[in-house]
């Protein structure tokens, strides 16, 4: 059977206490740290850049999966390395050159993810299979946490007949419950990121919330 990683989103989390937050997640049993950088263009919303995942950099203890949803990604690449990103996502819409972003995500030393939005077929990595550790299936339209999810099971089934015996992370981003989290584990999902169902009810003060919740999903 194959493991389930659990990766809670700081978009979820207390904007003016990250380090606290993170460290709270991993003492809770997140197995990576996913961080949600946006630019207000590829998606309607803004969160923060480089600086910030540099500052998040000495309190990850784990894995720092960072998704960007942002057009063009290559400019900003070395800035993640050096930010010390462990895996870099870039989303497949963000720019006709998918390929050569990978080779270049890879080129700066992090593993590289491709990501894809809900409307995207699971055809558009077809020749990306070796040139990514990980695919992210977005489960909602991405900006925003707490939205509904999308079913894409048919989606992430076809990849992982794709995937084959490649070492391909399948990562579900969005909508993730103890109700949903099921249904994309059955059709060959590895990594589950989660935001609003990880940071329900608990704080840095009060972190058990985190971990009985991580432990539901
Ligand atoms: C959405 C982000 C997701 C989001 C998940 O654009 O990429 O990672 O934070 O949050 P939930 O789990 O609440 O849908
Ligand atoms: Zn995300």
């Amino acid at each position: 059977s194959r493991s389930i990683k659990i990766a809670p989103s700081i978009l979820s989390a207390d904007f003016a206490d990250f380090g606290a937050e993170i460290r709270a997640i991993e003492a809770q049993g997140a197995d990576w740290v996913h961080v949600d950088v946006m630019d207000g263009h590829f998606v309607p919303n803004l969160t923060f850049g480089p600086p910030a995942v540099k500052a998040f950099r000495p309190h990850v203890k784990t894995v720092m999966d960072v998704h960007l949803m942002i057009a063009p990604v290559d400019p900003y690449i070395d800035a993640f390395a050096e930010a010390g990103a462990d895996i870099l996502t870039a989303h497949v819409e963000a720019g006709p050159h998918i390929h050569r972003t990978l080779q270049a995500i890879r080129g700066a030393g992090m593993k590289a993810g491709v990501a894809l939005n809900p409307g995207t077929p699971a055809e558009a990595v077809a020749h990306l299979l070796d040139l990514t550790d990980l695919i992210c299936v977005m489960t909602v339209n991405p900006g925003f946490g707490g939205q509904k999810f999308i079913d894409m099971t048919a989606k992430i089934s076809a990849l992982r007949a794709m995937i084959g015996d490649r070492p391909v992370h399948i990562e579900i981003d969005g909508g993730v419950t103890p109700e949903t989290a099921p249904l994309v584990a059955a059709a060959g999902a590895d990594v589950l990121v989660a935001g609003s169902a990880v940071f329900k009810g608990g704080s840095v003060a009060d972190p058990a919330p985190y971990g009985a919740n991580i432990a539901a999903i």
